[in-house]
């Protein structure tokens, strides 16, 4: 029987993301497009045990590895009792806008499933746990090109998003999500302008927002300058914020383009996270069973 398997727990990026409305538990309702990139963390499940996380990688510094964790509330929530040895090599910041902590609570999802046999997608029972966890971690499940919706249960799978060059910028913040909330002036934006097929989403995105943006740079300026340096690199199309910040990114015709913006803002601001990546117009790999020896 396979014990183990790893999984790739890309970057979510909200393309754009429009708060259109708030549920009277205080959660907001979003309508987002959500697309996931070439880069991320790496966990790795083994069912042989002992029980365990551990964090390695450029990023794990601060990680927790205790019940705080998403991964681990995750496994109680969905498998309570089962005994699994996790380690999640970190190259994703933090808090940082990009699915972080969800993105590694539904890659143990996405392992756990395929380790026992269970639906690749949860069920409405798992789903309304998941939820509660993280507002995105059914999104990241699915590791699509995905319009969420609702606060994050909603999801409509697209299928022609075509690859797009990207650049990932975090200028070194945190801003806590409800704080970013908290500071946003308008609850009840217009949804997101139906969607557009193929070539045309570049067009289309630079007509949608990030609703969220002004309120993260009202308790972080710095995403403004962010924003503004990676719009002045050559080629860039679209400079936006990602979820509630601080990681900003930069559209890109070409990846030698994205590859150059990255160098540039390397040299003024070495101790940013930067990474040129791309944008996959299809899901995720499958995660990888590891045959036991
Ligand atoms: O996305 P996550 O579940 O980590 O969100 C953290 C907090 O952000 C929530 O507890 C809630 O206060 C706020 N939030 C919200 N509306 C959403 C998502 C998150 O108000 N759609």
């Amino acid at each position: 029987m396979t014990r183990s398997a790893r999984v790739f727990a890309p970057a979510k990026i909200n393309l754009a993301l429009h708060v259109t409305g708030q549920r009277e538990d205080g959660y907001h309702l979003l309508d987002s497009l959500v697309a996931f990139a070439g880069i991320g963390d790496l966990l790795t499940v083994d069912l042989s045990g002992p029980s365990g996380l551990e964090v390695t990688g450029p990023r794990a510094e601060g990680v927790p590895t205790d019940a705080r964790n998403l991964i681990l509330q995750t496994l109680t929530a969905i498998w309570p009792g089962v005994e699994a040895r996790i380690t999640l090599d970190k190259h994703l910041p933090a808090m940082a806008g990009i699915g972080g902590g969800s993105a590694d609570a539904a890659a143990l999802y996405r392992a756990m499933a395929a380790l026992t046999d269970a639906p690749p997608k949860p069920s409405q029972a798992d789903l309304a746990k998941l939820l509660g966890i993280g507002a995105d971690i059914p999104a990241c499940i699915a590791s699509a090109p995905t319009r969420m919706r609702g606060i994050g249960e909603d999801l409509t799978p697209l299928q022609d998003i075509p690859p797009l060059p990207i650049l990932l910028v975090n200028p070194g913040v945190t801003i806590p999500t409800p704080a970013v909330f908290a500071a946003l002036e308008t609850k009840q934006n217009p949804p997101l302008d139906s969607l557009p097929t193929g070539e045309l989403l570049l067009d289309w995105l630079k007509t949608q927002c990030n609703d969220l943006e002004a309120p993260a740079i009202l308790r972080q300026p710095i995403i403004e300058q962010t924003l503004t340096e990676i719009f002045e690199t050559q080629g860039c199309q679209l400079a936006r914020m990602s979820g509630s910040g601080a990681t900003c990114f930069g559209l890109y015709a070409s990846e030698g383009e994205a590859q150059a913006a990255a160098n540039t803002l390397s040299e003024t601001h070495p101790d940013w996270w930067i990474a040129p990546t791309r944008l996959d117009g299809q899901a995720k790999a499958a995660p990888q069973l590891i045959r036991a020896t």
